[in-house]
């Protein structure tokens, strides 16, 4: 099946055990500050599995129009010709980002600290998101903004002439605002800090090191960390190696662990203890899922995950400190729960509200229809599982949002009646191929509508 298709409804019916060895695409994370880092060293830095999804392809159609060249081999392998902090030039159109929070905000933190101006947009998901977590601590270091009402896309910011270095306390828990400052810090003379009280992604922090900057981590006296940075700095140009997103291996892994006789195994996944939280919670439940072959790769924790069809699993309380740690896993999980025998119970959720879609509302909305007991709380969700697969037998309204399409084809999987979504193309942002790889282990997801 061609990604073109992915434009159309599409539907997954209950299916037999899953079995063999996959690859999931790269981390999202992972490619974006590649491509961003690149940009910014000095010479070419070579990038290989970079996730070629839409929201990463937008990042790099955006660093080229402000100068940086980078070209796709048929090898595989993506070069990144960097032109040196500070000197990216001002786009001559509007950037637009499609679906992509992360190219978004981040992008907003490079253009902070240089002296241009650049207009950002985005699709009708995108325009909805709130840009004020950025706007506010960039302001702070010079730069300037003009929105829409609310703070919301299209947005223009002008870069400032010389940032000012700036010590900033993250009031969300949100590795886009810490990974935005520390930006446009690389271009700012001082030391500027960015305090986080609870543990969100590293990556910035990580790949910044393998391109050679001196990244300062210390521990705050409230359990935190300080991050520090002192600019401008020299990137250095490198080779990246992109490991398996661990948020789209999530979708093969749950399909795995909920049908019995399963055998799945997923090469080359990153396992950033930051991002494992799914996982943890999974084994939790009472999953059989087991990482092998663990090692460090480009300064990031990867692995091989195999997991086995456990039958029923236990519904759990998810403790609300492990939320950052599984932000994007929150509707697959929802899935599991439906499925697991007893109550699930999930706090600290008011970030799903502000997600690709109000995450928790969609969840919530999609699980009913397929006849699941659950409760929705302003940031809680409680499901209750019967120990047997729900319903389902309902078309599902995706409302742009990948994860929330991926994670009702993987309830379709299991669920006594075929489960539709609406619309499969948001599925191309993060996991191209991801209809292919699901059926390749013996899922039944096709396109075309039976409603
Ligand atoms: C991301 C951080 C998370 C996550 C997003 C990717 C990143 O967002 O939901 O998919 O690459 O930094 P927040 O930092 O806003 O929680």
């Amino acid at each position: 099946m061609s990604h073109s298709e992915y434009t159309r409804s599409c539907q997954s019916r209950c299916c037999g055990p899953l079995k063999g060895t996959v690859r999931v695409p790269g981390d999202k994370s992972v490619s974006h500050r590649a491509l961003m880092f690149g940009a910014l060293a000095q010479g070419e830095t070579l990038i290989g599995g970079l996730l070629e999804g839409e929201d990463v392809l937008n990042t790099a159609e955006a660093l080229r129009h402000m100068g940086a060249k980078i070209a796709n081999g048929s090898d595989g392998l993506w070069r990144v010709y960097g032109v040196g902090v500070g000197k990216l030039t001002e786009p001559a159109c509007v950037l637009d980002m499609g679906n992509s929070g992360t190219s978004t905000r981040l992008l907003l933190g490079l253009v902070a600290g240089q002296n241009f101006a650049a207009t950002f947009t985005g699709d009708a998901s995108l325009v909805k998101r709130p840009m004020r977590r950025v706007m506010v601590p960039l302001g702070q270091m010079g730069a300037q903004f003009l929105g829409r009402t609310g703070d919301r896309l299209p947005l223009t910011v002008r870069g400032a002439d010389g940032a000012t270095a700036v010590t900033y306390e993250l009031p969300v828990a949100s590795a886009q605002v810490k990974s935005a400052v520390l930006l446009a810090a690389l271009n700012t003379k001082g030391r500027t800090t960015v305090i986080e009280n609870k543990p969100t992604r590293d990556h910035t922090e990580n790949m910044l090191r393998h391109f050679g900057v001196d990244v300062v981590i210390e521990p705050t006296e409230s359990g935190g960390e300080a991050i520090s940075i002192e600019g401008p700095v020299t990137l250095k140009p490198c080779a990246v190696d992109v490991p398996g997103d661990p948020s789209s291996a999530a979708f093969p892994v749950v399909a795995g662990t909920l049908i019995k006789g399963s055998e799945v195994t997923l090469s080359n996944v990153l396992l950033n203890p930051r991002r494992t939280g799914l996982y943890e919670t999974l084994q939790e439940m009472g999953a059989d899922i087991r990482f092998e072959h663990v090692r460090i790769e480009s300064g990031e924790r990867v692995g091989t995950i195999v997991v086995r069809g456990s039958g029923v699993l236990k519904g759990v309380r998810v403790p609300a400190e492990r939320v950052p740690s599984m932000i994007d896993e929150f509707p697959v999980l929802a899935v599991v729960a439906a499925c697991a025998e007893g109550t699930t119970r999930m706090s600290g959720l008011e970030e799903l509200r502000v997600k690709e879609s109000d995450r928790l509302l969609m969840i919530a909305k999609g699980l009913e229809a397929c006849g699941v007991d659950l409760e929705m709380g302003e940031d809680s969700l409680t499901i209750h599982g019967t120990g047997k697969p729900p319903k389902g037998g309902a078309l599902i309204e995706t409302a742009l949002d990948h994860r929330i399409a991926m994670s009702f084809l993987v309830l379709g999987c299991v669920a006594k009646e075929v489960v539709e979504i609406d619309d499969a193309s948001p599925i191309r942002t993060s996991f191209p191929g991801f209809i292919d790889l699901m059926n390749d282990l013996g899922a039944q997801i096709d396109t075309g509508s039976s409603f």
